[in-house]
């Protein structure tokens, strides 16, 4: 009898038997009433009586030997197929469950809640006004004359004769004087409009900081001083201001301001066109008629007036080429600011 050769296949075929009804089959095969160890015990009455007995047990032995590793590879296939159940249904509520994904704060946002606490921090207090506003208001009362260029359709989307979407900050200047006694010291961020053809650096919706701080004897030094302590903030103790003198109907004298430049540090780039400097926005001592306008006494009350761009802020804070960006609200372009620092 080929004893070991069919025990050897016996138990190759048992262990690898992937499941215990694939391992039952090859148990049958061997042991089962038409298996290989059946039709070993047919031959025996073939055989002389003499070899027999001999015969016989070996067949016992082979019969055991198969039935030994049946019942080992039983108790291993039922093991991990229990413990794959288990898995397959155990929940295990000690797993850290999925991060829901953050929300963040818009760039402009973020740049505006940077800059408003620079001047919350020295005492300003932070308004709001109406998006939709009067010819008074975003006008008149500003001391913009009725043939001033800014009120022409191409730069003012108009809702109807009386009413416009504004198109700079400073009609909160009177609101805030109209509203609040001075001493006063207000900052107003928000949206402006204005009908400007859309391209890397310009867009009809776009964003202001409005700055106003009324007292009595206030000279342009204070207003040097406390945009130098902002650009500073902002940037670095080593940042530069300039003031260029201008023109705006609603201060007295004017002036735009100038930061060096936020990548070369005054050196010249590409960035600031070599100049070194960097256009912030336009201020000036608030204009007698403005004040007058809100019927503050100018004889008793001095102020300063400023304006900054915060959508220009936010590109050289983060180094964005283009403005449009800002406004497209592609997901890929907003993730980028989930982790940035706001204040
Ligand atoms: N409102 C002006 C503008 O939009 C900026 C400005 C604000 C200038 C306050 C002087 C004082 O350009």
């Amino acid at each position: 009898m080929k004893y070991q050769e069919i025990l050897k296949t016996a138990k190759d075929e048992l262990s690898q038997a992937p499941d215990t009804n694939a391992l039952y089959q090859v148990r049958v095969r061997y042991l089962g009433k038409n298996g290989t160890i059946t039709s070993l015990m047919k031959e025996l009455k073939n055989l002389s009586p003499e070899k027999r007995p001999a015969f016989g047990q070996q067949i016992n032995e082979l019969k055991n030997a198969i039935e030994e590793h049946y019942q080992n590879r039983k108790k291993t296939l039922k093991k991990s197929e229990i413990s794959h159940e288990v898995s397959k249904d155990f929940l295990d509520l000690s797993l850290p469950g999925p991060t829901p994904k953050g929300g963040a704060f818009h760039p402009i946002e973020q740049i505006i809640q940077k800059t408003s606490s620079i001047f919350t921090h020295l005492g300003y207090k932070k308004v709001s006004g109406p998006l939709i506003e009067t010819d008074w208001y975003n006008f008149s009362a500003l001391n913009i004359p009725p043939d001033h260029p800014s009120r022409d359709n191409q730069d003012t989307f108009y809702l109807d004769s009386e009413h416009l979407l504004r198109t700079h900050t400073s009609p909160v200047q009177i609101r805030s004087l109209e509203r609040l006694k001075p001493p006063l010291a207000i900052i107003a961020p928000g949206a402006v409009f204005r009908r400007d053809e859309i391209d890397s650096s310009h867009s009809p919706h776009f964003h202001q900081m409005e700055g106003l701080f009324i007292d009595r004897k206030v000279s342009m030094s204070h207003l040097k001083g406390t945009l130098s302590y902002f650009l500073k903030e902002l940037q670095g103790s080593s940042a530069k201001i300039r003031f260029r003198p201008s023109f705006f109907p609603f201060t007295e004298p004017s002036a735009e301001y100038d930061s060096s430049c936020f990548i070369c540090k005054g050196k010249g780039c590409s960035l600031c066109k070599g100049t070194g400097w960097i256009e912030i926005g336009g201020c000036g001592l608030v204009h007698p008629q403005v004040l007058k306008a809100s019927e503050v006494n100018p004889e008793k009350w001095q102020g300063f007036a400023f304006g900054m761009g915060m959508d220009r802020l936010a590109l050289l804070e983060y180094g964005i080429p283009d403005i449009r960006l800002f406004y497209e609200n592609r997901m890929s372009f907003l993730e980028q600011f989930e982790n940035a620092l706001f204040f």
